[in-house]
């Protein structure tokens, strides 16, 4: 079992990231060889500010380590660090096709009204991520619902170019899911996915909040009148409260039913303060680790440094693999 998974280095770690992908890369170092990788590859497909991305990328490393990738079981590394991927990104290019790409729902939704004005690497971002989970021969890949249709079409890309050069260069990566906390939404807007990208701070968790913000954020979290159901099914159009109820089961590695047993009938009164509890309890220990990393940036590009290393050792062979299959000399 080879795990490979990524993150893109932009601002905080938030709630969703984590229940939707960290806390799993987390559970999953159990599991398998683990590489774990901040995208700042992908960071600079959008409008690029070089000295905030060189702080991310390290907060985002300390936000990790943080909340438990330990760099000396998991390979922890930067993108940029390991050029094997922008190399195997344009060697894929040649594979990918235009239908596909024209298909991606994240680029119509990034690129927003005016799509002429995006990026070529806005547009081929997926192919990217098809060479950073590829590069490895990954089996798993942890992320959250909105990453799917990327790992799909990574998985054909790796049939197509196994199939053009008859080869059996490429392992097909399995998209790993969860089914609590695959999908964290706004908590101003249920019907849109928590996003570091949204104006509203009110809308997110970061981890990096303080007990009295993350207090305040579940407060004033939208919610409607009514008391929790006695079951899931009572949740159907209050995605709200589907929401608050999810992030809840999530935390506490329950389903939602066994939360909606525990709060059946009650008002967001309750609820909210219960949620705020618990949130600031699992939160803490994080925060906390994270002040201390954070204090020692040296020792964070060491940790990258080291990380990036172990991942070109292990992707060289692939990578030689596929100039060769490709017919290119070195
Ligand atoms: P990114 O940086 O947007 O998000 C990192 C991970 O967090 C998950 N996620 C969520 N899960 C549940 N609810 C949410 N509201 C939520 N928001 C984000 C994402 O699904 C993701 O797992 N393109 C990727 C990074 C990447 C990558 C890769 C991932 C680059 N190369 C290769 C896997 C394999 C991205 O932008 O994720």
């Amino acid at each position: 079992m080879r795990i490979v998974s990524g993150i893109q280095p932009t601002g905080n770690l938030h709630l969703g990231n984590y229940l939707g992908a960290i806390k799993r890369w987390v559970e999953m170092q159990d599991e398998g060889e683990c590489l774990f990788f901040l995208a700042d590859l992908h960071a600079i497909t959008v409008h690029n500010n070089p000295a905030e991305l060189r702080d991310n990328v390290r907060a985002m490393a300390a936000a990790l380590i943080a909340c438990g990738i330990d760099p000396d079981r998991s390979i922890l590394f930067n993108q940029a660090r390991v050029p094997a991927h922008a190399e195997l990104a344009w060697l894929l290019n040649g594979t990918a096709r235009i239908g596909w790409l024209n298909r991606m729902t994240q680029f119509k939704e990034k690129s927003g009204k005016n799509r002429e004005a995006a990026s070529v690497g806005l547009f081929a971002y997926p192919v990217l991520m098809a060479a950073d989970v590829l590069l490895y021969q990954a089996t798993h890949v942890p992320v959250g619902e909105d990453q799917k249709q990327h790992l799909e079409l990574a998985r054909d890309v790796a049939t197509k170019f196994n199939t053009d050069f008859d080869v059996e260069l490429f392992t097909l990566p399995e998209p790993l899911i969860g089914k609590a906390g695959a999908r964290v939404m706004s908590l101003r807007d249920g019907s849109a996915k928590m996003s570091k990208s949204d104006p509203s701070d009110m809308s997110r968790v970061n981890l990096n909040d303080d007990s009295d913000s993350i207090a305040q954020k579940i407060r004033k979290a939208k919610t409607d009148p009514e008391p929790l159901p006695d079951s899931v099914e009572g949740l159907e159009g209050r995605p709200e409260a589907r929401n608050l109820v999810a992030i809840y089961a999530a935390l506490t590695g329950r389903e939602a039913q066994a939360v909606l047993d525990d709060f059946a009938g009650q008002g967001f009164g309750a609820f909210k303060p219960a949620l705020a509890e618990l949130l600031i309890e699992s939160m803490r220990p994080i925060k906390n680790r994270l002040d201390e990393l954070k204090a020692n940036p040296d020792e964070l590009d060491s940790i990258l440094r080291r990380g990036s290393e172990r991942a070109t050792a292990l992707g060289a062979p692939t990578l030689a693999g596929a100039y060769e299959a490709l017919g290119l000399q070195r």
